[in-house]
């Protein structure tokens, strides 16, 4: 069964985050932390953010649709990164708001962000627009973009979910795209972006100020933290390609 549209912000209440049975088959168990969807799930991230505040020397992150805030609460406290965090579902709000520097969370959809151009060092954005419709797509990435002083990161479900449970299952994502669609859509939009190896999701690099060189040199680290959180068990079977493409672009 399809969700009408003015049911979708409501989607993201309460049933979405705390109810084991919705959309069935893809809830984790970890919701305390607000990462249920897959258990292994949040030291990648862990692992990515880390990474991408080493490489960049940034200090102040925007973490858009922050969903329960767990991945915000990370950032300030383990990452001393200053974070706000932005999300357009009221449960959501009301739960990042109970965690550490929840008062730094303000509500906001991601294709209309309140803040100026580059107020932000590093700008995240995992697992959120996907359930855009497609048109909002290119808007959504050039308003990530635009807020990001440095670096932004997309994060998407990976295309390949859609034939699996995910796709089965869960009536909100809109969007099954790889990480070359998503780079595709970026530069058509105008932007520098680069598409990342990592596996079991499709995510790409917005580069504001940094280098390709910096964005091959923010995957080694992320995929070293990975391998150090246990959460990674092999190379990403697009990492050669990755690697390769980040030479060409400095050369
Ligand atoms: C799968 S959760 C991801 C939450 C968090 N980023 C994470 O990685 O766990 C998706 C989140 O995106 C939010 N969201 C969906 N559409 C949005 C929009 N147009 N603007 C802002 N947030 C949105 C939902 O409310 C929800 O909190």
């Amino acid at each position: 069964m399809s969700m009408e549209p003015n049911n979708r912000r409501d989607a993201f209440d309460r049933r979405y985050f705390d109810d084991p049975d919705y959309p069935p088959g893809l809830k984790g168990g970890d919701e305390v932390r607000g990462y249920g969807y897959y258990p292994d799930y949040f030291p990648v991230v862990q692992a990515q953010l880390a990474a991408l505040a080493e490489i960049t020397s940034g200090g102040t992150l925007l973490d858009a649709g922050c969903g329960k805030g767990a991945l915000a609460e990370y950032a300030r406290r383990e990452l001393r990164l200053h974070t706000v965090a932005t999300d357009a579902s009221d449960y959501a709000l009301h739960q990042a708001r109970q965690r550490r520097g929840g008062q730094f969370t303000v509500a906001a959809d991601v294709i209309a962000l309140p803040f100026c151009s580059q107020a932000f060092d590093l700008v995240w954005c995992n697992g959120v627009l996907q359930y855009l419709p497609g048109e909002a797509a290119i808007p959504a990435l050039r308003e990530l973009a635009r807020v990001a002083g440095q670096a932004a990161f997309v994060s998407n479900i990976a295309a390949c979910h859609r034939h699996g449970e995910w796709g089965r299952h869960d009536d909100l994502t809109r969007l099954y795209l790889t990480p070359g669609q998503w780079e595709s859509l970026a530069r058509r939009a105008g932007l520098h972006a680069l598409a990342l190896p990592f596996e079991g999701e499709s995510a790409i690099l917005l580069l504001a100020g940094i280098t390709s060189l910096s964005a091959f040199r923010f995957v080694d680290r992320a995929l070293e933290l990975m391998r150090r959180l246990g959460a990674l068990d092999r190379d990403p079977p697009l990492l050669a390609h990755f690697i390769r493409k980040c030479r060409a672009a400095k050369a």
